[in-house]
């Protein structure tokens, strides 16, 4: 299975990917997650990245196509792989195209999980991660576990998440006719219970 997770932020594409990597046994590679990885062990491109990150802007295109293609290379993800948070530019949707044709690979499906704004305000302000698991909770939908070790995402507060959905807008919501042009595009409706989801999802996947 070799599948891209597309969605404005806050969607669900993490919730999401955590459940679809243990059904169809393939890794999950989330460049959020990586990029916050670099920035918390202080490498320089995790410096880099930081003011973009911190700004709700995207990280340029050639720093985030450079980590997708280290990953590729790894051996884990010959089975295949689950994208999350990447491609969001078009550049970078024709950058993974090449990365797949120099290992003579294809893309099965895009599913791109659908989500009002509002509804996309609330769920990020509010979601919290525990930081050793990374399990990703909700205040509302999904509370933690009492005691838990939970992070609060810097770029989950107000103003920052109504630029990250600003630069969705702008950015990546041109990746949707770009994927419907290749046939590989499926939409699911993202509201509802997270196990609703991914029941769509799966059905979008044919199983
Ligand atoms: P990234 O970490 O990828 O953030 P994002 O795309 O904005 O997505 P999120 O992680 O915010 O949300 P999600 O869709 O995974 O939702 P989740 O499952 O957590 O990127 C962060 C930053 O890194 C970017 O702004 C950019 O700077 C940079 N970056 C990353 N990739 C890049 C790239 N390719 N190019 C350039 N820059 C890049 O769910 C959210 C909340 O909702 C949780 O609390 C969850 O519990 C809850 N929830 C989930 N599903 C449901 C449901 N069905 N019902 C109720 N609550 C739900």
């Amino acid at each position: 299975m070799r599948l891209i997770l597309l969605g404005p932020p806050a969607s669900g594409k993490g919730t999401q990917a955590m459940v679809l990597r243990t059904r169809y046994t393939v890794p999950q590679i989330s460049t959020g997650d990586m990029l916050r990885a670099a920035r918390a062990a202080g490498t320089k491109l995790g410096e880099q990245a930081e003011q973009y990150m911190r700004a709700g802007k995207l990280v340029p295109d050639e720093v985030v196509i450079g980590l997708v293609d280290e990953r590729l290379s790894e051996a884990d993800t010959e089975t295949g792989f689950i994208l999350d948070g990447f491609p969001r530019t078009v550049p970078q949707a024709e950058a993974l195209a090449d990365l797949l044709a120099r290992r003579g690979l294809k893309l099965d499906a895009c599913i791109q999980i659908d989500v009002p704004r509002d509804l996309l305000m609330e769920r990020a302000t509010l979601r919290r991660t525990d930081k050793a698991t990374g399990q990703i909770y909700h205040l509302k939908y999904n509370p933690p576990p009492p005691g838990a070790d939970l992070v609060h995402r810097a770029d989950d507060r107000e103003e920052t998440v109504a630029k990250r959905l600003d630069e969705y807008e702008a950015m990546t919501a041109a990746l949707l006719p770009h994927y419907e042009q290749l046939g590989l595009l499926r939409r699911v409706d993202g509201v509802g219970k997270p196990d609703e989801v991914t029941a769509r999802i799966r059905e979008a996947l044919g199983g």
